[in-house]
């Protein structure tokens, strides 16, 4: 670092906390068969997964993939099946040996960990909940739970205190002395969950986890996750085939088609600029009222009032810009409400001494507000019982920008993009 500069110093340290990388995986193939170093050549590289397959007999599971993930990320890899997707999540953690590339978690290069430091690795850094629960039917819930940190050779004592404790995050104390056949299939999914969560693993993979639970309780452990990640904050990386659970619950989503990355990004960015046909077919369906943000479509509103302003200037503001209303702010631009023409008019004719040199409380009707990572869908509502563009509120309450209702209805119309009405 230079040590001359102290403002490249400072840079580089804010843009580290920022995003600190856990994990980078570059270049990875994964390739099943006999000769699966020789795919990974220039010659294989632009062919395509079943030509390869016709030709040679071996199986692309992982095509030259490249990404990182930064430190508390929610990571979701989707996908068809056979994409790829368990391929790659095994590969993070060894369980596969990588055909070529490089896998760097944490700094270290796991692909050349001797196995003992691997094992150790694993224990240390990882928790991974399985689709199909991987529970042991022949202990119980809390010797279940408890499991991880039997295996880490923790006293009895601090292992069930620590996997009750678990349990109970999950939702299940009461339960620890059942047997996981006599639990429901979303309550031993929880089990599997308080299982990795009780290790404290650094990162979490979690394939398809409640790809066996029906829609309604699917639901509700989705929304009990986002609770408990609130909470621990946690490196995340998920698999799953169900879009809606990837935008409701991802920072960023890796789309993968035949072993390859066809797109990674946020769900609004896969949503509203899908990368490519396959990408596209993922997500027709998918309306963007539900992952579109405030943030994203606001602008600056046209006219806006200072509260230290006379009702007078107002009005007059407000009639030169032909506006019938505008926001107020105070001096620290936090946002104050909403005026307009009328009420000005009302206090201008009754002037109190103390109302007429600055815009009065009673002038300003209070009104709600949204923030910048509000969903559209959760702006309907506000739309339909207020006449006035919808305001964004920033950091210390201050207003950031609007939202006009016109915008909201142009982003979620289907026909968006058409040229011609
Ligand atoms: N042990 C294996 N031997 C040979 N081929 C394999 C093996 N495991 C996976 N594959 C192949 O690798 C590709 C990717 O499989 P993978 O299990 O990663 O897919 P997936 O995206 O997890 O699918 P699903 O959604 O069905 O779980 C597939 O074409 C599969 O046939
Ligand atoms: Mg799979």
């Amino acid at each position: 670092m230079d040590q001359g500069n102290p403002l490249v110093e400072e840079t580089a340290s804010a843009v580290s906390s920022l995003s600190e990388e856990v994990v980078r995986v570059e270049g990875l193939w994964k390739v099943y068969g006999r000769e699966s170093k020789r795919i990974t050549s220039d010659k294989y590289s632009q062919m395509s997964k079943d030509d390869i397959r016709k030709k040679t007999g071996n199986i692309v599971g992982l095509k030259d993939v490249s990404f990182s993930i930064s430190k508390g990320e929610f990571f979701i890899i989707m996908g068809l099946s056979g994409s790829g997707k368990s391929t790659l999540i095994r590969n993070l953690i060894r369980l596969i040996r990588p055909t070529t590339g490089r896998i760097t978690i944490n700094g270290v290069n796991i692909t050349k960990l001797s196995e003992n430091d691997l094992l150790e690795f694993r224990k240390k850094t990882f928790g991974m909940v399985f689709q199909n629960y991987g529970l042991l039917p022949h202990l119980t819930v809390l010797d279940n739970a408890a499991y991880g940190l039997k295996v880490r050779g923790l006293p009895k004592g601090k292992q069930y205190a620590k996997a009750m404790r678990f349990l109970e995050t999950v939702g299940l104390s009461g339960w620890e002395d059942y047997y996981p056949n006599e639990l429901s299939g979303g309550m031993q999914q929880r089990v599997g969950l308080a299982r990795a969560l009780a290790n404290d693993p650094e990162i979490l993979l979690m394939d398809e986890p409640f790809s066996g639970l029906d829609p309604l309780i699917r639901r509700q452990m989705q929304d009990e996750f986002i609770e408990i990640q609130d909470k621990l904050n946690k490196t995340i990386i998920f698999v799953t085939h169900d879009l809606s659970e990837a935008l409701k619950l991802g920072d960023r989503i890796a789309i993968l088609h035949d072993g390859e990355i066809a797109q990674i990004g946020t769900p609004e960015e896969i949503v509203t600029v899908p990368a490519d046909s396959y990408v596209q077919e993922f997500v027709q369906d998918a309306s963007p009222a539900k992952v579109v943000t405030a943030g994203s479509i606001m602008v600056e509103p046209e006219v806006l009032l200072y509260s230290w302003e006379g009702p007078r200037t107002a009005l007059s503001i407000l009639k030169n810009a032909r506006r019938s209303g505008a926001f107020v702010v105070d001096k620290k631009g936090i946002l104050l409400g909403v005026t307009n023409i009328n009420r000005l008019e009302r206090i201008i004719e009754n002037p109190v001494e103390s109302q007429t040199k600055r815009i009065d409380a009673s002038a300003i009707t209070k009104i709600p507000s949204v923030s910048e990572d509000t969903i559209l869908e959760d702006l309907f509502g506000i739309v339909s019982a207020n006449p006035y563009p919808i305001p964004v509120i920033g950091e210390n309450r201050r207003l950031v920008g609007v939202v006009r209702t016109d915008d909201i209805f142009e982003t979620i119309s289907p026909n968006r993009g058409d040229q011609n009405d």
